[in-house]
């Protein structure tokens, strides 16, 4: 088969379980088509790359497919796009993902564009430092993105992003077809510097300048450099200077300036050298933003009558955001992860006790020696992916201040349940709530020992509990 022919058509085709209905996006070499998995009645999004080339199949591509592929795989956070399956079939190699509803970041900007109207600085920074945190989890893992650009961030609510198509520009480059075609792995717009020089090695701090670029687009309303060629466009990121986003757009924050120039800087030494620290700015200069702002509201708020708790708003009516802190780091809280004042004795999102004090309640140990520990992790809603990290005592559950974990959803009762640790296991236990305390769909009458991956269910609000370090 030749490779005009092993691109004609994968909709209709059936790739083992799973149906290709339509296709949803090309880029490049690679097609990204809907489908549908009959065994889990779910729709899955699968990117299909050629890697069959003049009658042969391609078995370097096909090897150093599998094993970025695997790699990638094994990539489980909150803000990536996690990849359900791989293969290959018919001159095509795939990579089956989740499908993700909200469209990319791309769209916003275009959308942007076309109104008229910059999108909301706040929210695209919140958005920005969840791709840090993704940058910086696959830089720990040896991954290296290489292609970081706002098709590439996809929306799965409003304000939670995830990366996509990480190994892609390594898989790739092994790739004849590609080779052949005489393009450059990468989009020439977000490449930084050294990726267009000739043996300039290129590790995570690429990265960290493409999503300098992403940060300025945002911000600017622009790319900081664009030329007719990718040649040109290369050439002006490796030899002009970055315009300054204030001179463009009037009244850009200083912090937020300061982030952009140091995240394109030409020389990868002079910029961030890792993604949590643009991360642990982008959060300072998101709260010094937002506090400005709520400074300015706080005059006209009524504040709740005594002893009522406020009601809740709609159908969510979630903080609307806590910086994230970084693990470890002093005032960063261990149940939540909000990041607080380090002098401060307990955490402003969740009540915690910052002193960690409440550890010397974990006897039971993992065969390294770390402590074990349960997560809860919200599934859904405006915090979908948002984990709270539980000790060996006992964790109160509830819509109102005094729990030890505060869900306020109104689906939640004030005093919900609480989860209480036996005999090495987390036990869940309902607190006569209203709407009644689930374990996977099943109401729970007397406590119930939680396992791995089950379903917690609180009212109409679905949290994972999971098993932790
Ligand atoms: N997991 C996914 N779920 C839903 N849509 C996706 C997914 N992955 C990619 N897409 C869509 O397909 C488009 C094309 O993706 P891709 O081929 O990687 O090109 P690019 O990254 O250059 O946009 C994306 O812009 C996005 O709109
Ligand atoms: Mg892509």
């Amino acid at each position: 088969m030749s490779l005009g022919e092993a691109m004609s058509e994968p909709a209709g085709w059936s790739l083992g379980q799973y149906r290709v209905l339509e296709q949803i996006g090309q880029g490049g070499m690679a097609g990204v088509y809907k489908a549908y998995q009959n065994s889990l009645d779910r729709f899955v999004a699968i990117k299909m790359i050629p890697a069959q080339f003049d009658d042969a199949r391609d078995n370097d591509f096909l090897a150093r497919f599998a094993a970025e592929a695997r790699l990638v795989a094994r990539l489980t956070h909150p803000n990536i796009v996690p990849v359900h399956d791989f293969g290959e079939a018919s001159g095509w190699a795939f990579i089956v993902m989740e499908y993700i509803e909200g469209g990319t970041l791309r769209d916003l900007l275009v959308e942007a564009e076309e109104t008229g109207r910059r999108p909301d600085l706040g929210r695209t920074l919140e958005l920005l430092y969840q791709a840090a945190l993704a940058l910086d989890f696959a830089h720990g893992h040896g991954i290296i993105h290489r292609d970081v650009k706002p098709g590439n961030m996809l929306l799965r609510t409003e304000d939670q992003l995830l990366l996509t198509d990480f190994g892609i520009a390594t898989m790739l480059e092994a790739n004849k077809a590609f080779s052949r075609s005489g393009a450059n792995v990468g989009t020439p717009q977000y490449m930084a510097p050294e990726q267009g020089l000739p043996d300039m090695a290129v590790d995570g701090r690429a990265d960290i300048y493409a999503l300098g670029v992403v940060m300025f687009q945002c911000v600017v309303g622009r790319l900081p450099f664009a030329s007719e060629t990718a040649v040109a466009i290369m050439l002006r990121h490796i030899h002009e200077p970055v315009p300054r986003p204030s001179a463009l757009v009037p009244g850009v924050p200083p912090a937020v300036e300061h982030i952009i120039l140091r995240a394109l800087a030409k020389d990868p030494a002079a910029r961030y050298q890792r993604a949590r620290e643009m991360a642990a700015h982008l959060a300072n200069a998101i709260a010094e933003i937002r506090g400005m702002g709520a400074r300015a509201r706080t005059a006209s708020l009524r504040l709740p009558e005594e002893g009522l708790p406020p009601k809740p708003v709609g159908t969510l009516a979630w903080p609307q955001f806590s910086p994230r802190g970084l693990p470890g780091v002093p005032g960063t809280c261990l149940r939540c992860g909000t990041a607080n004042d380090p002098r401060h004795g307990y955490c402003t999102s969740c009540g915690y006790e910052l002193s960690g004090r409440r550890g010397s309640s974990d006897h039971v140990l993992l065969p390294d020696g770390r402590p074990l520990r349960c997560q809860l992790v919200l599934r859904g809603g405006p915090r979908a992916g948002q984990a709270f990290t539980l000790h060996q005592d006992i964790t109160t559950l509830g819509r109102i201040a005094g729990n030890d974990v505060i869900l306020p959803d109104p689906t939640v009762s004030r005093r919900h349940a609480r989860l209480y640790f036996h005999e090495s296991r987390w036990y869940l236990e309902d607190l006569n709530s209203a709407n009644g305390t689930f374990v996977n769909d099943v109401p729970i009458v007397r406590p119930a020992p939680l396992l791995e991956g089950d379903e917690v269910r609180l009212g109409d609000l679905v949290l994972e509990f999971q098993l932790a370090a």
